[in-house]
């Protein structure tokens, strides 16, 4: 740890390039000091030059969400950026403040040793590979900065006007965590004594034209589920409803009424903490899109109620599909379908 307290301290005082006359704070990075993957951003912006930390904006607010559903949390990272300090107005790093601050960067990865570097970005990319790399043919091949593996991605804040970047960047920091060989935690029962904290999400039970479900199921636990997900700032729960199920299915839903809210708690390793989770669930239809998995589960099949039923391993998700197909007699005049589930 002495290391990288030691290389904070003195990137904080640094005066090396122009960037330090505006900064408030400069930003080291942060994370566990023995992190099995290093995550390499560009530049601390407006909120992570106030808070002196990495990715605390928008851009790290996707990075948490994406981190999240690729398995990974801030506590599995080391976080920083090429230069250390915020360009004005948030332009990008020149070539001598990049060179600079190069030094701060190497005795980063010498004193964490991670198993695998990610680049978030073109200037991540270049910063590790040299100044011909570029985004796209990094990701498709294998780099290595000092054989160390580079898993070159998007940047988060691209994902801010791209959403479709997301599949990928999750994809690749997926990708990082299996290089990484980053052990899988699971969530378990509550446990005395850990703080808890509240999470919303929002999803759905949609049904097809011939009175079918859609299950999705988890790949590493292969357990059958309801397409849901944490509702993110400035968003309704039917927008989140909606928004998780074409990420996770890739198909189109239209809401056709609220159905139930579920409540449970759990002890989340990642945060460790207990958390007491509320899940808003809404009956819907599909009115377009094809059957796309987003990474992390293997297969999504249409259900008659009683294989659902069936399959289905949390009585709260048994219940929400219960209450969708009366909910459905209800808004159509349908009856359940009868016989086997059929993939589209
Ligand atoms: N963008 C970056 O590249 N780094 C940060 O720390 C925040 C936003």
């Amino acid at each position: 740890m002495g290391d990288l307290e030691d290389l904070a301290a003195r990137i904080r005082g640094c005066t090396l390039c122009r960037l330090h006359e505006g900064r408030t704070h400069a930003v080291p990075g942060e994370g566990p000091p023995n992190a099995r993957i290093f995550l390499l951003g560009e530049a601390p912006g407006r909120h992570e030059d106030d808070a002196g930390r990495p990715f605390v904006g928008a851009a790290g607010r996707i990075l948490d969400a994406v981190l999240g559903k690729a398995g990974l949390t801030r506590k599995d990272v080391f976080i920083t950026n090429v230069v250390k300090c915020r360009p004005p107005e948030n332009r990008r790093p020149r070539a001598d403040e990049i060179e600079a601050c190069h030094p701060y960067l190497l005795a980063q990865v010498h004193a964490v040793r991670p198993r695998v570097l990610v680049a978030l970005g073109d200037t991540a990319v270049t910063a590790l590979l040299g100044p011909d790399a570029d985004l796209a043919s990094a990701r498709r091949g294998h780099p290595r900065f000092e054989r160390i593996p580079v898993v070159a991605t998007y940047h988060p804040a691209a994902v801010l006007y791209n959403r479709t970047l997301s599949e990928a960047l999750q994809a690749d920091l997926a990708k990082a965590a299996r290089i990484a060989r980053v052990p899988r935690r699971r969530s378990g029962k509550p446990r005395p004594g850990k703080p808890t904290k509240t999470a919303l999400s929002a999803g759905c039970a949609v049904i097809d034209a011939e009175g079918r479900v859609l299950l999705i199921r988890r790949a590493d636990e292969r357990l059958w589920g309801l397409p849901k997900g944490t509702v993110e700032p400035g968003e309704t729960l039917e927008e989140t409803a909606v928004r998780e199920v074409r990420e996770e299915t890739g198909l189109q839903v239209r809401v056709l009424r609220p159905l139930l809210e579920v409540r449970y708690r759990f002890y989340s390793p990642r945060d460790d903490a207990n958390v007491d989770k509320r899940v808003v669930y809404f009956l819907a239809e599909r009115v377009g899109g094809r059957l796309k998995l987003e990474p992390g589960f293997d297969e999504a099949r249409w259900f008659p109620r009683s294989e659902a039923l069936r399959r289905l391993h949390f009585e709260n998700d048994r219940n929400v599909v219960r209450r969708a197909f009366e909910a459905l007699a209800g808004v159509t005049g349908r009856t359940p379908a009868r016989g086997r589930g059929a993939r589209r």
